[in-house]
C-alpha cells in the first residue's frame, strides 16, 4: 500500500483527468436533461396493480445506482460504516423540517393547541430507514410510508424496524376520525417501490404532509420528472423536503476527491458530480410551476470530528437542504 500522500496525488491526478472533459463543457442542470426511458430493472411494485402503470412514467431508476446501494445494505445501520455520514446528518433533517413548519404563517404550535398537528410522511429513497424510523418515533407523527427500489436495502430496513415493536404497532387514532384515514396503519411501513409505481393519489387522503427525498435526487434518472411525480404526493399545504449537493468545484473536491478517493469516507462511485443539482435550479424549477411557494434552504457542512453543521451560504457550494410548500387549497 502506497503512503497516503502518494496515493492522494495519484488519485487526484486520475480524478482531475476524469473530470476534465466534464468541466470544460458547460454542464446543463440535470433538471433540464431528459435521459432515455429505462425499464424498471429494480424495484417491483409492492402495492401490486395500482392505478399508475410503471410504463406510464419515465423511470427514475438507474440500475447501476441500485446495485451500488444493494452492496452497501449489510452495513447500513453501522454508525461507523459507509453510511455514517447519513447517520450524522439525521438530526439536522428534523431541525430543517421543523423550521419549514414554523415558517408557515398558519403554523400551529402543538403545545398551544387542543389538536396538535400529526404528520404523515412519505420517505422516498428511504435506504435502510435512518430517517424513516426516527420520524416514525416522533410524537407528532401519524405514520410514515417509506419506499426504496433497492430490495437488499429495503430488507435491511424491514429487519431493523422489526426490532422495535412500537414501529410496527398501529398509529394511534386521531381525535377526529375525519382527519385522516390512518387508523389501523402501522406507524412505519416499507414498500419496495418507486414513486412512479405508487398509485397516483386519488384524493388528499392519499397524500402526505411531508414528502422527503434525502440524498436521493443526485442518484436518479430524469430528476425533473421524478420531482414532479413526488410533488403529486404532497397534500395541499404540505412540504416537499430534500437534501442534495450543489454542482460546484468545491463539491467535486469534497464529495468526489476527498470523501471518496482520498479519505474513503464514502465508497468510491457513490456520487456522480454531473447529477448534482444547485439550489437556484430547484428554486427556478418550482417557481416555473403553479402551486408551490415558500422555498427554504439550509446549507450544511461536514466537519470531521464534529459532524454536520449549518453554515449559512454554504448551500451555494456543497450540501444543503431544500424545502418547498404546496399551496393550500383556497377555503370553500
Ligand atoms: C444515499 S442513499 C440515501 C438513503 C436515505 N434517504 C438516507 O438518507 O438515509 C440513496 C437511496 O436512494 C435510493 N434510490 C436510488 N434511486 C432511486 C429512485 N429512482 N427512486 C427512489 N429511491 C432511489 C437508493 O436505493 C438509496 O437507498
Amino acid at each position: 500500500m502506497k503512503p497516503l500522500p502518494i496515493r492522494a496525488a495519484a488519485l487526484a491526478r486520475r480524478s482531475l483527468w476524469n473530470l476534465h472533459p466534464r468541466i470544460t463543457a458547460d454542464l446543463p442542470s440535470p433538471l433540464l436533461l431528459k435521459t432515455t426511458r429505462r425499464s424498471h430493472s429494480a424495484g417491483s411494485n409492492a402495492l401490486g396493480s395500482g392505478s399508475s402503470s410503471p410504463a406510464a412514467h419515465s423511470s427514475s431508476v438507474n440500475a447501476s445506482e441500485i446495485s451500488h446501494f444493494n452492496a452497501l445494505a449489510s452495513t447500513w445501520w453501522d454508525p461507523h460504516g459507509p453510511s455514517r455520514i447519513l447517520h450524522l446528518m439525521n438530526p439536522l433533517r428534523h431541525d430543517f423540517i421543523r423550521s419549514c413548519h414554523s415558517s408557515q404563517a398558519d403554523h400551529v404550535e402543538s403545545a398551544s393547541s387542543t389538536s396538535p398537528p400529526r404528520y404523515r410522511y412519505l420517505d422516498v429513497g428511504c435506504g435502510g430507514g435512518i430517517f424513516a424510523e426516527s420520524a416514525a418515533r416522533l410524537p407528532s407523527t401519524d405514520y410514515v410510508v417509506a419506499i426504496d427500489p433497492s430490495p437488499e436495502v429495503l430488507a435491511v430496513a424491514r429487519r431493523h424496524a422489526a426490532r422495535d415493536p412500537a414501529l410496527t404497532a398501529s398509529s394511534t387514532p386521531l381525535s377526529s376520525p375525519t382527519d385522516h384515514a390512518s387508523q389501523g396503519r402501522p406507524r412505519l411501513s416499507y414498500l419496495n417501490a418507486t414513486i412512479e409505481t405508487l398509485p397516483e393519489p386519488a384524493s388528499s387522503d392519499d397524500q402526505y404532509d411531508v414528502v422527503t427525498l434525502f440524498e436521493v435526487v443526485e442518484h436518479v434518472d430524469n430528476p425533473a420528472a421524478f420531482l414532479d411525480r413526488c410533488g403529486q404526493f404532497v397534500r395541499p399545504g404540505g412540504w416537499l423536503i430534500l437534501s442534495t449537493i450543489a454542482r460546484t468545484w468545491m463539491s467535486w473536491f469534497t464529495t468526489n476527491l476527498v470523501a471518496e478517493d482520498i479519505l474513503g469516507m464514502v465508497p468510491p462511485g457513490t456520487h456522480d458530480w454531473r447529477k448534482y443539482v444547485n439550489e437556484d435550479e430547484l428554486r427556478d424549477f418550482f417557481a416555473a410551476k403553479a402551486g408551490w411557494g415558500n422555498p427554504r434552504v439550509m446549507g450544511v457542512v461536514y466537519v470531521p470530528g464534529l459532524g454536520w453543521k449549518e453554515v449559512s451560504g454554504s448551500e451555494k457550494v456543497g450540501n444543503y437542504f431544500f424545502g418547498i410548500r404546496k399551496d393550500s387549497e383556497p377555503a370553500p
